[in-house]
């Protein structure tokens, strides 16, 4: 499973991506006024630090308003996926772009039948919000499986973008169920890691390690 990155701030960007686990980012307009910077400087540098996808929304809502933002956004790296809203319109401008080769994700995907519209209008991947449907009292996990099966069904390429991911287990869900990425906020990364055994067993190797008096590497 590929992991992007759900984030504007450069620098969290910055940190994950010199480990070297970090597949693209993914932004979207709330991201963007927490960063509080101008969009094109920080997709320039994202682009910079990421080699992948990196997501960017428009904010018109008519196809031709999309179609000129898009066109603009596009021009500013091949990296740059458009990041398109869910509706007739969305779709025509998706299928428009994907005809000329640009790539775009859409977004604000709550239900199956969206996803199979989106991969018939050729997005390159789709992004159910799981998140904001468990906070509806519904199962956002559910929604992926449903996708994942409808396009095994028809063999559509269209990638599925596991987002609004809250916990780490709906990271650990969405690779069981074999979705194609995860979109994970700077938080949960650092989550994913930890575990208090962990850090327990590298405590207990420590005080053994200096019990056995000797040096890894011989002084
Ligand atoms: O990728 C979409 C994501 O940023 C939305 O997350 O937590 O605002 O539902 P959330």
């Amino acid at each position: 499973m590929k992991i992007f990155l759900d984030t504007a701030e450069v620098e969290d960007i910055r940190y994950f991506a010199s480990i070297g686990i970090i597949d693209g980012v993914t932004t979207n307009p709330t991201l963007i006024h927490k960063a509080a910077r101008p969009f094109t400087d920080i997709l320039k540098e994202i682009c910079q630090l990421v080699n992948g996808s990196i997501s960017a929304e428009v904010s018109a809502t008519t196809k031709e308003g999309m179609l000129e933002e898009a066109y603009y956004l596009a021009d500013i790296s091949p990296q740059i996926t458009i990041k398109l809203p869910t509706t007739m319109d969305g779709l025509a401008t998706c299928k428009e772009l994907s005809n000329k080769g640009i790539d775009v994700n859409m977004t604000l995907i709550f239900n199956a039948t969206q996803a199979l519209l989106a991969a018939k209008a050729g997005a390159r991947y789709v992004s159910p919000f799981i998140g904001r449907i468990d906070d509806m009292g519904a199962c956002g996990m559910d929604l992926i499986a449903s996708i994942i099966s409808i396009y095994d069904n028809y063999e559509y390429d269209t990638q599925v973008l596991v987002a609004s991911v809250r916990t780490v287990n709906h990271v650990a869900e969405a690779a069981e169920l074999g979705a194609d990425v995860a979109t994970i906020p700077p938080a949960i990364m650092h989550a994913m890691i930890q575990h208090p055994l962990t850090d327990l067993g590298i405590e207990r190797f420590a005080i053994d390690w200096k019990k056995t008096g000797q040096n890894i590497i011989p002084k």
